[in-house]
């Protein structure tokens, strides 16, 4: 028997379990992990996983020597923009006076800003951007990531910017896993007028639909954005439509998005910074999964994180995202997440990296797919440079990954 590719010489293999469901609560502590292994792929899967020992006997067309170091899954990152025209340099001088998120947006900046820009950008350079972006994403040893509209709150930008994510997804070797979100703030246009706006929308979901441009649905539930009652409405015509559905959920002020996520058995809720007692408790009663973004707290300069830890000890599962986007976090780095889900919402090592891993895929729909290296799944992985998985989180805000595969082909190096 001759493999394609054997991977030896693994220092450490970290192996997060396959489950059909989001890991939950006590289970996102355990994570398994391998001393001294090695793996070999064939096709694209993973076809063999033990000991190096066993493993050094093989016969392989092609030999990887990970030289005793750290080898992961691909990371998969469940929350980001990638597709937006333009950059927001400028508001990091309101931010530093003290101007609040939603008083930068209420003033026609913040959102409405890179609305302007992606409206006004050609489909074209869109696209080039949105590579750059794709490609540091996938330096950091991302495999799978999922990437959201909501830059256009029109037909004809929303459409372009879901076909832009549509091209990638088909270009590069990466999984991404595209959403819908038009109802993202309100346009200057319909001010005062956003139940009409939010029809408009509603209306999209049929031709978002047709041409297969996107698997869910998102809408950020916030004040001065949209409140309960129309977050359920944009919701319930997204699942009538057959889409999964997300949310922005309680980020600035606590409006119970939690609770109508779970309520609406949402794959995921994103944010929760403010998300209530009863909101955690329907997080642990139901598979919906907390998409954590700390990064976009440290990066709004607040000093109040989503209760991660409460999450998990109250037997939620938790995820972790970058939230990528040109105002609220910009960095493609999920690597530098993990750091602050560990010094912020104070996870443990274990539950960080089931939360980059199999919980992140199933916030997106992948739980049979992603995130795990047990026999027959993809061959998705990262060697890192870095002696263990503790490692990561530990040496912050550097990239850490040596090499990146994607279906057992090297991606990046
Ligand atoms: O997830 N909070 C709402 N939406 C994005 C930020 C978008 C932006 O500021 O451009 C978020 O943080
Ligand atoms: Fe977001």
């Amino acid at each position: 028997m001759t493999y394609e590719t054997l991977i030896h010489n693994i220092g450490q293999l970290v192996l997060p379990k396959q489950s059909s469901l989001p890991l939950k609560g006590d289970d996102m502590k355990n994570l398994r992990v391998i001393d001294n292994a090695a793996v070999a792929i064939s096709n694209g899967k993973i076809a063999w996983v033990g000991s190096n020992d066993e493993g050094e006997a093989f016969q392989a067309t092609e030999k990887i020597d990970a030289k005793g170091r750290l080898v992961s899954p691909g990371l998969v990152d469940p929350h980001t923009h990638l597709v937006h025209g333009g950059s927001r340099e400028k508001e990091m001088a309101l931010k530093q006076a003290g101007v609040p998120y939603l008083d930068i947006l209420k003033q026609g900046g913040g959102i409405l800003s890179t609305v302007e820009a992606t409206r006004s950008t050609s489909e074209e350079d869109l696209y080039e951007k949105a590579a750059f972006h794709l490609e540091r994403i996938m330096s950091y040893g991302v495999t799978t990531v999922e990437a959201k509209s909501g830059y256009g709150l029109d037909a004809e930008t929303e459409l372009k910017q879901l076909r832009v994510a549509k091209k990638l997804a088909n270009a590069y070797p990466i999984n991404l896993v595209s959403t819908f979100l038009g109802p993202h703030a309100i346009p200057k246009s319909h001010k005062g007028n956003e139940e009409a706006f939010l029809s408009e929308m509603i209306d999209l979901l049929e031709t978002v639909k047709k041409e297969d441009l996107a698997e869910f649905t998102d809408i950020f539930c916030e004040t001065g954005v949209f409140t309960i009652e129309q977050s359920r409405r944009f919701m319930e015509a997204s699942k009538d439509h057959g889409f999964g559905v997300k949310i922005h959920a309680d980020e600035i002020d606590p409006l119970g998005g939690t609770e109508l996520a779970t309520s609406m058995g949402a794959a995921s809720a994103d944010h929760l910074v403010a998300a209530s007692d009863d909101g955690i408790k329907g997080l642990a009663e139901t598979d919906t999964v907390a998409v954590l973004l700390p990064g976009t707290t440290f990066y709004l300069g607040k000093d109040s994180y989503a209760r991660g830890r409460e999450m998990i000890d109250s037997g939620a599962s938790v995820a972790l995202a970058t939230d990528f986007n040109p105002g609220s976090c910009v960095t493609e780095n999920l690597q530098l997440i993990m750091s602050l889900a560990a010094l912020k919402l104070k996870m443990t090592p274990e539950e960080i990296w089931n939360a980059v891993t199999v919980n992140a895929a199933h916030a997106i729909g992948r739980g049979d797919q992603a995130g795990t290296l047990d026999v027959g799944s993809s061959a998705d992985l990262v060697i890192w440079d870095a002696p263990n998985y503790m490692y990561i989180p530990y040496h912050y805000g550097v990239n850490h990954t040596s090499l990146v595969m994607k279906n057992g082909k090297t991606v990046w190096e």
